[in-house]
């Protein structure tokens, strides 16, 4: 992750879920750190948006002064109109350059389906990602997500929303990068980047080698 934030000199990262913001507070605190300028001493404008569905995290992040002024937290579901309408000013407003997005909430199939709907639109440029998180759990031996099948199965975790993601609703602006894996990665599949953009609704361009092909 931190290395997409850096070479991608992301602006702007939503985050679902916050929990107590350990994310988070890694986000902000590398963010700072390339957003910052030491000759003028000026940090270029960046923010992190990130939601749960209590107030817990806030009393955690507001423990760093420092990196909280550059976090909005927001004590609601990722798919309320309350969180939505944040994201969606925060975007318009920011009209950031490089977004990051990581998904790391409620992991079960059609939640994780339905946040990658949504914040899909929030990416506003070609090789930007969205993480799934922890796609792993899918797995045939986790009780918990896989004790009944979603999304066209075997189970019903994030690697099934990833699937039926990229099956049924990505139409060729998404690839799952098994480059960002490495050695090891609880995010099989999970690494989600734009490779095309919509230019109207009967055309979709590509960019590929340093080009983009309509
Ligand atoms: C895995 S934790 C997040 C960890 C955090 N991203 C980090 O790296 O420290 C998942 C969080 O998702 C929240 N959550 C689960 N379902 C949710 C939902 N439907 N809407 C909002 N938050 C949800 C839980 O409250 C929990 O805090």
């Amino acid at each position: 992750m931190a290395e997409i934030l850096h070479d991608q000199d992301i602006d702007l990262v939503f985050e679902t879920d916050t929990y107590h913001g350990g994310a988070t507070l890694f986000f902000a605190s590398i963010m700072y750190q390339y957003r910052y300028n030491a000759s003028t001493k000026n940090v270029r404008p960046f923010k992190i948006v990130t939601m749960d569905m209590t107030e817990d995290a806030r009393a955690f992040i507001n423990r760093y002064p420092l990196l909280a002024s550059y976090i909005t937290f927001i004590p609601h579901g990722s798919l309320t109109e309350a969180a939505k309408s944040i994201v969606n000013r925060t975007f318009i407003e920011m009209k950031p350059t490089n977004v990051f997005i990581s998904l790391d909430g409620d992991h079960y199939a059609e939640s994780v389906y339905d946040e990658l709907v949504y914040y899909q639109n929030y990416l506003p440029n070609i090789g930007n990602y969205i993480l799934v998180q922890d796609t792993r759990l899918s797995n045939k031996w986790h009780t918990m997500f896989c004790a009944e099948s979603k999304l066209g199965g075997p189970c019903n975790g994030p690697q099934e929303a990833v699937n039926w993601f990229l099956k049924n609703e990505d139409q060729g602006r998404f690839i799952s990068d098994p480059g960002k894996e490495y050695l090891f990665s609880t995010h099989h599949n999970g690494w989600l980047k734009k490779i095309a953009v919509y230019i109207s609704l009967s055309s979709l361009c590509v960019y590929e080698n340093d080009t983009f092909r309509c």
